[in-house]
């Protein structure tokens, strides 16, 4: 392997959103990106990196959303949980096609869909080379998506939390609404708690400063760009610990 084809971290956490799955379809899951994303993931494993996923549940239902509407918030977010469990299994089933033992931990007790959550177990089963996706998210109400990442990288001890959305990095506006907004190529916890820059939810970001665990947060939609994040290649925007003398 080649000094530029070696990856830079032992052990990641992929955090995918559940919309990322969608492709241009309304909702659900678009099976021609799931492969790519899914393509994507195994050329990163064959570079010799532990990967665990955790994918939201947007695509299937929306928590947060359902709620405003008049739903109860636990019973939305219960439901999210039981959507991640589908993306989960659709996940697995398309990693396993490229050939990649994949193992599905769920925080919900399921047992005849998936193993439960174990994190001596976890840990095992990345250290065989398999994949592991942590589905049902945290397993608890009022915590999102990126929570569970941020907590799941921290218990089996990931290098780097990293958040393959839809937009380049962060950025110090909403992008949509501020064309002239630009990026942060770096960025420290604190001043993305203080600026309430939306890259992750404060828990999240709270957590991973906490265990100083680095977060990338790039554009899953750019081909190339999880190796690229993998390789230490400077993509998106890294959030992690900055010292400013
Ligand atoms: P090793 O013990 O390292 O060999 O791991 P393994 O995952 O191959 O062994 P295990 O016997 O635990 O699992 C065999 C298969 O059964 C794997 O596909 C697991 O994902 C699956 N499996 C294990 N426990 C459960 C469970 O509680 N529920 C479900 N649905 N599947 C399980």
């Amino acid at each position: 392997m080649s000094e530029s084809e070696k990856p830079v971290y032992g052990r990641i956490l992929l955090k995918l959103s559940g919309e990322a799955l969608m492709g241009a379809e309304p909702y659900g899951i678009d099976t021609a990106v799931l492969r790519e994303i899914a393509e994507q993931i195994s050329e990163v494993h064959h570079l010799g990196t532990q990967v665990a996923l955790v994918i939201g549940g947007g695509n299937i239902f929306r928590g947060v959303y359902a709620a405003s509407g008049g739903m109860d918030r636990s019973t939305a977010d219960y439901m999210g949980m039981l959507a991640t469990v589908m993306n989960a299994l659709a996940m697995q089933d398309a990693l396993e096609k490229f050939g990649i033992a994949t193992r599905v931990q769920s925080a919900i007790d399921m047992k005849e869909v998936a193993e439960p959550y174990i994190r001596r177990k976890a840990i095992r089963h990345l250290e065989k080379g398999r994949i592991v996706i942590f589905a049902a998210g945290t397993g608890l109400p009022y915590f999102t998506t990126d929570t569970t990442a941020a907590l799941r990288a921290s218990e089996i001890g990931a290098e780097v939390l990293m958040k393959a959305t839809k937009v380049d990095g962060v950025y110090e506006s909403d992008p949509v609404e501020n064309p002239l907004a630009s990026r942060y190529d770096r960025i420290s916890f604190t001043e993305v708690l203080t600026r309430n820059l939306k890259v992750m939810d404060a828990t999240a970001v709270s957590l991973a400063r906490e265990q100083k665990m680095r977060i990338i947060v790039f554009n899953l939609k750019i081909k190339g760009n999880i190796r690229k994040a993998v390789l230490g290649k400077s993509i998106g925007t890294v959030v992690e610990e900055i010292c400013y003398a």
